[in-house]
Parts: structure tokens; C-alpha cells; sequence
């Protein structure tokens, strides 16, 4: 058809059939959050929050469009070539922004010494990237994070794992459910001293080898190349990668290295949550983002049908690329997108219904205003209720408060109404009565008529 009204051709049209309706889907790799989905989304943000919380966490947030300076490495992360950025209406280069650590660090950086350390920040915040959609893997999508800014010890990761862990036991998945991998950049770093490769290369080097799963290993052994690695030094790499327990690390590394001791203390304290049958050594794990310096970990399905359901770990150098002094940071991001999937397959998906305690009805248009007041008054006692706005049928009503699942159904009539009562159907008892409206308004919500 005819591209619609006032969209120029070659850029995004607005699809629109022959009676010039739109598309009502939202535009590729977003979602709509229907009543629905939005009763799974606030549940879901809900015990990101609670878990925060419970840690003691502060939440901030930060807007979604941010220069797009903030965002640009030349590291050749994906998360770069994603990128959503375009120029404003004052020509500022600006950018949605595709995650939420470098605003944090925009955010610290502007506080300076004013920051009282250590600081326990959390966010749910929209990100965005232009990725090629998967299961799991969207345009947009919500990112819980956590991070602790000031604390140099593994102390801070394994907080960060144990609040991990917490939330997944609290939406019903166990360690036999999810595993936590966990290395430490520095497996990689102590590999790229001992064949002389340049620190400039570290990040860049990560990135890639965070593909190894990824790409053919010949493609890998070409971008190591690239980066100016020599055949040693790749092969050394690529066997640095293998170990799976803390003996096939110290084996790697000998057992004084800095890798091998941060990983024992974090393990250690681990087990002092009694959170060590969730975590795993995997020094495969490196995460695709350049600015990891120290201990990176992933929590992945054990399945293995999805992607990682969160990722994160230590960046002690991102206030340095951005001009200020560095500061010990730990952190970790959690989509909204994976978890709903996993918990989809489990069968642990909360069942969440539209529900309200109360079902006003006015018999008569002429008792409107006396029902709206009611409405009110209940209202303000802390009930939810709903009030019937129109004429309907008695069948009708009674379906409409199943539907709300509501306890208890309100009538609003003329002769109930001339003795100050009303009509009160006690909807799971299947109980009616006469309720004068003073007894019913000045209740608390807990001692209803129910
Ligand atoms: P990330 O590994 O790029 O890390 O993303 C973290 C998590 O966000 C992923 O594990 C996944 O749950 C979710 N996620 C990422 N991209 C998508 C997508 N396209 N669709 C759905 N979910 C997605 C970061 O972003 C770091 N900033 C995390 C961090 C915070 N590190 C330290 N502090």
C-alpha cells in the first residue's frame, strides 16, 4: 500500500492496509505490556526491589537518553554496534542508553569526593540495543542491577552473588535449576603478561575470547591475531579458558597468582552464605563488556537452552576512561527477559488477576451520586473498588465480580438506600445482608463484611 501520512519513503514507514489502518504491533523487538503482562512485570520488579532492599540497597535511576559519548569504546563490544544513536534537533550526538553502568559511573563521577563510600546502589531501568532478537534476547528490555561502588575485597561480589541467589530462591528456582559460573579476568590478564601482549589489548582481547562459544575457533584465532597476539600467545589463551576447578587453576597459574587467591577468598565467603552449591569455577566465563578488570560471573540455565539470565562483575577502571579517579566497582545486570522464560518452562509463573475487594453498583441512574460517594468512602478506608459506570444487567454484574474475583458485591438501591443501608452480597460466602452505610465506610479494610 501507500506509505501513511506525513512518513517520508526510506526511512521506517508505518505499515497501513487498504483502509489506512496502522500496524498495531509495536515496532520490531519491543513489547506492549498489556494489563497482564504488566501485573508479571511489577511482580517480577518487585522482588528485584524487595531483594535490593533487603541487602540494604539505595535505588537510583538516570534518564534513558544519554550523550552518546558515554557509550563509545573501541574495545569492538557488540554492545557498541547496538547502539540506538542518533543526532537531536540541537545536533548533540545522543543515544538510548544500552545499559545502565556507565550513567553509575556518570552519576559518581559527578558527586566526587561528595559520595559517602561505599556506596550500595540499585536501578530497574529500560535499556536498549539493536540486537538480533531471540528468545530472551530483545530490543529493549529491563535490567535489575545492582552495584557496590568503594570496596576493593571479593567481599562485594559475593554479596553480589548472594543477593543473586536470594532472588532466585524466592521466585522458586533452586540450584539444581541455576548455575552461577564465576571466573576472574585476571586469568586472562596473567596470560597476556607472560607473552608480552600490550595492556591496551585487554579489554579488546576479553571481548573476544567472550566469544569463543560464538564464533568458529578459527575466526577467534584470526581476531586474536588481529590484536597483535602471536600464535603462542593465542594458544595460550585459548587453554587459559579450560579450567573448570580451583586445582586446573592453580595448575594454570601456580597458587600464589592474585587470580587464584581472589577466587579462593570469594569461595570461601561463599560458603559462608551457604550459597556455594549455586557457584561454579569456569574461567570460559569473561563476559563481552571491555571494562571487567577483575572477578566476572554469569548465571546461566542449566539446561543450557537460553542465554545468560544475568551477568556482571568487578570494573575497577571505568571512572579512569572517563577522566576521573578510579574507584573499586562491583556489579551485576539482570534482564527481565530470560527469567520470565526460564520460569515459563518451570511452570513457576505466578497466576496474577485483576482483583479488587469491592463491586459498586447504583440500581438506578438516580442513585448514581450516592454510589460514586460510597465508592469513595470505601476507597478511603484502603479497599479497592470498582464502580459499575453504566446501566447493565444484574447477570452482567455478577459475572463482572467474579471476573475481579472481588469479595464483595455493593448494591446502591432506593428503599435500602431511604434506611442509610445498602445491599451487601458477600461473593465466596454466598451470604447477603443489609449494611447501614456509616458501619460499612468506617471499618478497616481487615475487619470487613466479608
Ligand atoms: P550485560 O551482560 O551486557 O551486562 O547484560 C546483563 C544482562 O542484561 C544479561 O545477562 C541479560 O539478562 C540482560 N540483557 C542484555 N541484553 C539483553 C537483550 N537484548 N534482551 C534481553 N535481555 C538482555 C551489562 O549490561 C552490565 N552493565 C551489567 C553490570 C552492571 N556490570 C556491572 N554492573
Amino acid at each position: 500500500g501507500k506509505p501513511a501520512q506525513g512518513r517520508t519513503a526510506g526511512t521506517a514507514e508505518i505499515q497501513t492496509n487498504k483502509r489506512g489502518s496502522i500496524d498495531t504491533n509495536p515496532p520490531r523487538g519491543t513489547r506492549d505490556f498489556f494489563p497482564q503482562d504488566m501485573r508479571l512485570r511489577n511482580w517480577l520488579f518487585d522482588h528485584f526491589r524487595s531483594v535490593s532492599s533487603a541487602f540494604g540497597f539505595e535505588e537510583f535511576d538516570s534518564p534513558v537518553l544519554e550523550s552518546e559519548d558515554l557509550f563509545v569504546r573501541k574495545a569492538g563490544e557488540d554492545i557498541t554496534d547496538q547502539l540506538y544513536n542518533f543526532e537531536d534537533k540541537g545536533g548533540r550526538r545522543v543515544a538510548l542508553r544500552p545499559e545502565l553502568t556507565p550513567s553509575l559511573a556518570r552519576m559518581v563521577l559527578s558527586k566526587g569526593k561528595g559520595l559517602l563510600l561505599p556506596a550500595k546502589w540499585f536501578a530497574v531501568g529500560q535499556c536498549w540495543r539493536y540486537e538480533r532478537t531471540t528468545r530472551g534476547r530483545r530490543r529493549e528490555h529491563y535490567q535489575w542491577n545492582m552495584d557496590i561502588i568503594g570496596v576493593e575485597g571479593q567481599e562485594a561480589e559475593a554479596e553480589l552473588l548472594a543477593a543473586i541467589t536470594m532472588f532466585f530462591e524466592r521466585v522458586g528456582l533452586g540450584p539444581e535449576d541455576v548455575q552461577i559460573r564465576i571466573s576472574s579476568r585476571k586469568v586472562l590478564e596473567g596470560v597476556l603478561r607472560r607473552y608480552n601482549v600490550p595492556v591496551e589489548s585487554f579489554g579488546p582481547v576479553c571481548v573476544v575470547v567472550d566469544k569463543i562459544d560464538k564464533l568458529p575457533e578459527q575466526e577467534v584465532v584470526r581476531q586474536l591475531s588481529n590484536l597483535g597476539l602471536d600464535s603462542e600467545a593465542v594458544n595460550g589463551v585459548l587453554s587459559a579458558t579450560e579450567a573448570r576447578s580451583m586445582p586446573e587453576l592453580q595448575e594454570l597459574l601456580g597458587s600464589d597468582s592474585e587470580a587464584v587467591k581472589e577466587m579462593v577468598n570469594l569461595f570461601g565467603l561463599a560458603d559462608g552464605y551457604g550459597i556455594k552449591d549455586w557457584l561454579t569455577l569456569d574461567t570460559s566465563v569473561v563476559r563481552g563488556l571491555a571494562y571487567y578488570t577483575g572477578i566476572v560471573f554469569e548465571a546461566i540455565d542449566r539446561r543450557g537452552m537460553l542465554r545468560a539470565i544475568c551477568g556482571g562483575g568487578r570494573y575497577d577502571r571505568i571512572m579512569g576512561t572517563f577522566g576521573g579517579d578510579n574507584l573499586p566497582c562491583a556489579g551485576f545486570g539482570f534482564g527481565d527477559a530470560v527469567i520470565v522464560e526460564l520460569l515459563k518452562d518451570k511452570g513457576h509463573l505466578p497466576d496474577l488477576d485483576h482483583q479488587v475487594d469491592d463491586v459498586v453498583v447504583a440500581l438506578d441512574e438516580s442513585l448514581r451520586p450516592q454510589a460514586s460517594g460510597l465508592a469513595n468512602s470505601l476507597r478511603k478506608t484502603g479497599r479497592t473498588v470498582d464502580l459499575v459506570l453504566e446501566e447493565k444487567k444484574m447477570k452482567w454484574i455478577f459475572r463482572h465480580a467474579e471476573r475481579l474475583s472481588a469479595k464483595r458485591l455493593v448494591i446502591v438501591g432506593a428503599t435500602e438506600w431511604e434506611r442509610g443501608c445498602v445491599r451487601v452480597k458477600q461473593l465466596a460466602k454466598r451470604e447477603e445482608s443489609d449494611v447501614p452505610v456509616q458501619q460499612l465506610c468506617s471499618v478497616s479494610s481487615d475487619e470487613a463484611f466479608e
